[in-house]
């Protein structure tokens, strides 16, 4: 009985390892496991053992049921986790296309990526800075001073009360605090004074409290660009922002510059563009942005010498940029995740 045992587990280990499919697979399940199969079979002939064999013959046979069916558990889920194991297919049937969908990043992502390349050709570095700030970097080094609507709690998501805490945290309303952290680490890098021109940009998250329809959003991204050095003029600013239109949404493209207002840049303008969000409609200005020449004071206020150093910097929406770019009507379609949408862009 032992030896009928022994073999069992031997011949059953050894079929089950060349088992290399689910059908071979059941096929060996039903030889050996199964209600009538060669286990059982064996477990049957137990009554005939004499007596004082039993407690070992019986001890073994539990040992085997145990290995074979612990066997059959691997083998199944190494089969599965395969899935390669050779099909033979019948190569007269009519020819199918099995759907494999490969992931991708996000459209926002992939724009961030391609603003990033494009400026980088212009000679810009990335920066980065930290989304939860303080109303120091947000506000007050950018020239907006307490009292400025722009502080208004209605309109910035405070972390601390801004009434209470000296210098209150929030989550940012804007990239520019990252100008003001790269002028810093620049001037601190150089021992309290600029050594080199900074030229940079800076993609990230910024929160405003907005009431959400198809062009606004609580949370939204901006890409913000500083160039620092000796003699930057508005020629500059103007030249660098044609050559990044024409470089991203191409040669025609229609871009103009509008006079506005910024407390960090004077002068300020604004950058709109020419863009067809539907196919079905004209092309319409649609703002992207404000940009200006860096106002002294913040200069200032990050220990860079004004008469030494001038600078531009822009601030714009990478979602405006991303639905011109790919004629997106709706900015809601950016954030609701929908695949249907997803698979287009
Ligand atoms: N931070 C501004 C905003 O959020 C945009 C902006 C305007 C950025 C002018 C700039 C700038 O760097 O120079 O609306």
């Amino acid at each position: 009985m032992l030896d009928l045992i022994d073999s069992l587990e031997k011949n059953g280990l050894a079929e089950l390892a060349s088992a290399s499919s689910s059908d071979s697979l059941e096929a060996w399940r039903l030889a050996y496991l199964a209600g009538s199969g060669k286990l059982k079979t064996a477990m049957a002939g137990f009554k005939d053992v004499p007596k004082e064999q039993k407690p070992a013959v019986g001890a073994r046979m539990n040992q085997v049921k145990a290995a074979l069916e612990q066997a059959f558990e691997a083998r199944k889920l190494a089969i599965a986790s395969s899935g390669a194991v050779p099909q033979p297919f019948d190569v007269t049937e009519p020819g199918f296309v099995s759907s494999q969908s490969v992931g991708r990043a996000h459209i926002i992502t992939r724009v961030i990526a391609e603003l990033c390349e494009v400026f980088g050709r212009m000679g810009f570095e990335v920066a980065e800075g930290p989304e939860l700030e303080d109303d120091e970097h947000n506000f007050i080094k950018l020239n907006i001073p307490a009292g400025h609507p722009a502080r208004d709690p209605a309109d910035n998501f405070y972390v601390d009360d801004p009434r209470t805490t000296a210098v209150p945290r929030m989550i940012r309303s804007q990239t520019s605090t990252v100008q003001v952290r790269v002028m810093e680490a620049a001037v601190k890098a150089g021992g309290g004074r600029l050594a080199h021109p900074i030229k940079i940009i800076s993609p990230g998250r910024v929160y405003r409290p907005d009431t959400v329809d198809a062009t606004h959003s609580f949370m939204f991204h901006q890409i913000e660009g500083l160039y620092l050095d000796r003699d930057v003029s508005m020629v500059d600013l103007k030249t660098t922002l044609l050559q990044f239109a024409r470089a991203y949404f191409g040669e025609d493209a229609e871009v103009r510059l509008r006079p506005s207002y910024f407390p960090f840049t004077e002068p300020s303008a604004e950058l709109d563009m020419k863009i067809r969000l539907r196919p079905d409609q004209p092309a319409r200005w649609i703002e992207l942005g404000g940009c200006g020449m860096v106002d002294p004071a913040v200069l200032q206020h990050c220990g860079i010498d004004p008469e030494e150093w001038t600078g531009f910097a822009f601030g714009f929406g990478i979602e405006r940029i991303a639905m011109g770019r790919y004629s997106i009507p709706d900015i809601r379609l950016l954030f609701e995740n929908d695949l249907r949408f997803l698979k287009q862009v």
